[in-house]
């Protein structure tokens, strides 16, 4: 038998992460970065360090703000077209989730001009590695900088493409605490449950191995102690700091490990209604936990011990179902809304999503998989 763990060449962690960057791509030929990036990201000037310091070595970057949250295959298609006209030689997604994965995606593009982004829908379309790639992450949740995994929405059919290739991991990945002091309290929220969910989906994984385990359980325990205290004070940097290192162990994990049900399911109201990927993912959590608890009573007992529960006087029974009281109180602690229904989705939503969520590559690795009919049942829980 053979572990695979899937990672970028290079990781850069911690307050000085964007220096060492910058150091990292001295030693690399190209020197014309296109940027990808969000308008809001530069509003907030938290580029302003990356771009003098790229300058100052010689570096010409070119800047495309035009990511928005649930990116479009158009919104790929303009930065691609953005990176064509100025001549760009490497990517730095810079930004969360979004703008990471739309840096992905254009670098796959690059290296297969003859393929459209739905060409590279579901596991191992992309065939040519592109350009060099940094991910620069200015949240705590997606692991996009780590992973091999990019979501976009297709514009025509109105669902979220998920492309998962080893040729879209990026090169370099860059965490620096000090991006992170201004994320406001409800995206440090969502972001850090994303996190969570990656580390437990990969831990119930059928495809967990023993380097996974280790890590899904080391970011539960950090996510857990860390998460309450960055929504509660986002210039904690020590909050941050550790926020930064638990998702990026979650990201390890399941970047090899896989998701589930949870992310298949969360990524419809994502698409549909746009709303924020980690908020959809926090809602179903629990209730993805309960429906998977019978074949993962043990593993859901060491989530609960993780989370900080006292299970030594629990049966292995309590101990698992301790696990999802764990994760409800830490989701209301945060501030997660209660259900779907307080999104505005209704009863009459759930049926669209029913197919394309039982075609999501995610549940690949689901420990128990689900009919059409256990999927509106636990929609309808959902709400
Ligand atoms: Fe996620």
């Amino acid at each position: 038998m053979a572990f695979a763990l899937c990672l970028p060449q290079i990781s850069l962690s911690g307050t000085d992460a964007l220096c060492a960057l910058v150091e990292q791509l001295r030693l690399q030929p190209a020197r014309n970065p296109l940027i990808v990036t969000e308008k809001a990201l530069m509003q907030l000037g938290l580029h302003d360090t990356l771009i003098s310091q790229l300058q100052m070595q010689g570096f010409d970057p070119v800047i495309f703000d035009g990511v928005i949250a649930n990116p479009t295959d158009h919104v790929v298609a303009h930065a691609l077209a953005c990176y064509q006209q100025h001549y760009c030689d490497c990517i730095i997604g810079f930004g969360g989730g979004s703008a990471m994965d739309t840096a992905k995606v254009v670098r796959a593009l690059i290296a297969n001009p003859d393929k459209q982004v739905h060409d590279l829908e579901g596991i191992g379309h992309v065939q040519k590695i592109g350009p060099l790639l940094v991910c620069i992450s200015t949240t705590s949740g997606t692991a996009a900088e780590v992973t091999s995994n990019a979501v976009i929405t297709d514009t025509r059919r109105h669902v979220k493409m998920v492309i998962i290739d080893s040729a879209i991991i990026p090169d370099i990945a860059v965490n620096d605490p000090t991006l992170l002091l201004g994320l406001p309290a409800d995206v440090t929220a969502a972001t850090g449950m994303d996190a969570l969910t990656h580390a437990i989906e990969a831990y119930v994984s059928t495809a967990a191995h023993p380097l996974t385990d280790h890590s899904a359980l080391a970011a539960i325990k950090i996510i857990t102690k860390a998460l309450p205290k960055a929504v509660q004070n986002g210039q904690d940097l020590a909050a941050r700091e550790q926020m930064t290192n638990g998702q990026f162990l979650a990201g390890m994990a399941f970047n090899s490990a896989g998701l589930g049900l949870v992310h298949s399911l969360a990524h419809q109201p994502g698409a549909t209604h746009n709303l924020p990927h980690g908020v959809c993912n926090a809602i179903l959590l629990p209730i993805l936990c309960e429906f998977n608890r019978e074949v993962r009573t043990q593993r859901f007992a060491d989530i609960a011990q993780a989370m900080g529960v006292d299970t030594q006087k629990m049966d292995e029974q309590q101990a698992s179902k301790a696990a999802i009281a764990a994760i409800r109180h830490l989701s209301e602690q945060v501030g997660i809304p209660s259900g779907l229904g307080a999104l505005a989705i209704k009863e009459t939503d759930i049926e669209r999503w029913i197919a394309p969520a039982l075609g999501d590559p995610c549940g690949g690795s689901a420990p128990r998989s689900a009919t059409a009919e256990q999927i509106r049942a636990l929609y309808l829980q959902a709400l």
